[in-house]
């Protein structure tokens, strides 16, 4: 069958990559809804344990946000292998598939060669946001390493702020992030502040394996020796 001049078949949507700022590109719908699917599936089974998802508490408040986290746990604000701030639990496993995502996110994103093949992302931060959850402006500098962040976003869409290196004000872009779309924010980038300031509720696509709320999985290079 011949298909229709509007089937993404014709003409696939286009899927390069765009830089949004110095360092930091942004793919549209890179994640099919398959794999948002079976990405949202990991997300439940890694939210039971052994460490559960929680909220961090920041300053004496737990945050909006509910996290759990792959192959180093975060609090505030350090990394550990176990969840001495939740119930002392082993953290999971870095799986050997998000590290191959990770390196096909950078070389989808005009990375060299070079430096997408050594990508090696050692933790993930994986994040529940309720349609009330938000994100306060902050930079992911609590890794030794340097390296891009990979940031996949699926469920409801979400309004993203992409700030300066120097403070949580002007000047910042707001972006929204759908449900399959990939952020890597690397470079001049890398310190940027960045937060969510609102959830779109509602805006989850069908087939994306999430009904409501939205999930993000931040992949990073920690930097860190096991002691
Ligand atoms: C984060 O900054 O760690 C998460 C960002 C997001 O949810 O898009
Ligand atoms: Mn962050």
């Amino acid at each position: 069958m011949r298909p229709d001049v509007d089937s993404p078949m014709l003409f696939p949507p286009d899927r390069s990559a765009v830089e949004v700022a110095p360092g930091a590109s942004l793919i549209r719908g890179w994640l099919e809804l398959y794999q948002q699917a079976w990405i949202a599936d990991r997300f439940r089974e890694w939210a039971a344990g052994p460490v559960p998802v929680r909220s961090a508490t920041v300053r004496g408040h737990p945050m909006s946000v509910r996290t759990v986290c792959l192959g180093w746990h975060w609090q505030p604000y350090r990394y550990s292998r176990t969840a001495t701030d939740v119930n002392g639990a082993r953290v999971l496993p870095f799986p050997d598939w998000l590290v191959r995502v990770g390196r096909r996110a950078l070389a989808e994103t005009g990375h060299p060669a070079e430096e997408a093949d050594a990508y090696t992302p050692d933790t993930a931060l994986v994040n529940y946001y309720d349609e009330h959850a938000r994100m306060g402006m902050h930079q992911d500098k609590d890794e030794v390493s340097r390296a891009p962040v990979v940031s996949l976003s699926i469920g409801d869409s979400c309004t993203f702020r992409l700030g300066n290196t120097e403070n949580r004000n002007r000047p910042y872009t707001d972006l929204t992030l759908e449900s399959g779309d990939l952020l890597v924010f690397g470079g001049p980038s890398r310190l940027a502040f960045h937060g969510v300031t609102a959830v779109h509720p509602g805006t989850a696509p069908q087939g994306c394996g999430l009904d409501a709320g939205r999930i993000n999985l931040t992949l990073r290079e920690t930097g860190l020796a096991d002691r």
